[in-house]
């Protein structure tokens, strides 16, 4: 029996849901380094690992999972005969852990082999591992945030993004940033407030909370940034625009951003429309 793409996506999010409690108990004495780096050259911590190998039983026993890829592995995983892939970021901001601040898992399910284009994309979520242990999940329906208590019992609301931004959190050091960032970066930080934690899903859940702008530009010397393609920004773009905000690679949505090589990386804006707008006239 083919499954709807929306049974099989409820399937995903509660996997992920039963993986984060399990995932968190693990940090504890994997906060140090492999001797193995991954393949867009980041160390391995041993807690990266240890998330990767939950998930990837987890999601990959699922009927509707056919691919699994991870940040953490070179290729794409096979992982049965279901419709769905599904990519994931397993510790995002993983080099927290030695100052015991906020990091997370991100997740993007599509519709389509990997890589894959952020318009095949069905789904989207993220665990945010911080005071308390936060999922949010996008579909076309909207946005949902559940906290997920350690015996697994969840309480839901609805997210959209404030109107009315406060916050904004900018990666990469200032003398490696372009004039054109630099110029727009001069402007936001005399109207919000600086909100930066070196976690991507820290950040941006900030961003989605109080509303602002979340940015990992292209350097100078790296012009395409720092942040991946198909594990960080396309899932996390979708999450953005589906409550209510903009994303943009400089040009254009990060959405319809369609990499061909699996590990590629990407500048990324994320937040509410007129932040965004102004981005892509300043880096015009
Ligand atoms: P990961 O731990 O999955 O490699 O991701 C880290 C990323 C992202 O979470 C964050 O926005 C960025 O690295 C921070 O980079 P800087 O340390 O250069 O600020
Ligand atoms: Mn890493
Ligand atoms: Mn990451
Ligand atoms: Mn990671």
């Amino acid at each position: 029996m083919m499954m709807s793409d929306g049974v099989a996506v409820a399937d995903v999010f509660d996997a992920l849901a039963a993986a984060a409690p399990e995932i968190r108990a693990g940090f504890a004495g994997r906060a140090g380094e492999t001797d193995d780096h991954n393949a867009t050259g980041d160390r391995q911590l041993h807690a990266d690992i240890h998330a990767d190998e939950i998930l990837r039983d987890r999601v990959g026993a699922l009927d509707a999972v056919g691919e699994y890829a991870s940040e953490e592995a070179e290729h794409v995983r096979d992982v049965g005969a279901g419709p769905l892939s599904v990519s994931v970021d397993p510790l995002d901001g993983s080099s927290n852990l030695s100052a015991n601040n906020p990091t997370g898992t991100i997740l993007g399910v599509y519709d389509a082999p990997l890589p894959a284009s952020g318009r095949d994309l069905v789904a989207a979520a993220y665990v945010l591992y911080g005071p308390l242990t936060t999922m949010v999940t996008a579909t076309a329906d909207g946005v949902t945030r559940y906290t997920i208590a350690s015996d697994g019992r969840r309480t839901d609301e609805s997210v959209s993004l404030p109107d009315d931004p406060t916050v904004y959190g900018f990666g990469g050091r200032v003398p490696d940033w372009t004039v054109d960032f630099t110029d727009y970066a001069r402007a936001i930080k005399d109207e919000l407030k600086l909100r930066y934690s070196g976690a991507m899903v820290a950040d941006v859940n900030q961003v989605l909370t109080y509303g602002g702008v979340f940015a990992y530009p292209g350097l100078r010397d790296r012009p395409r940034g720092k942040l991946r393609t198909q594990f960080e920004a396309i899932p996390m773009a979708y999450i953005v625009e589906a409550a209510g905000g903009s994303s943009t690679n400089g040009a254009h949505s990060v959405l319809d951003a369609d990499p061909d090589d699996l590990h590629s990386r990407t500048p990324i804006y994320l937040g509410n429309d007129a932040l965004i707008d102004r981005a892509e006239r300043a880096l015009d």
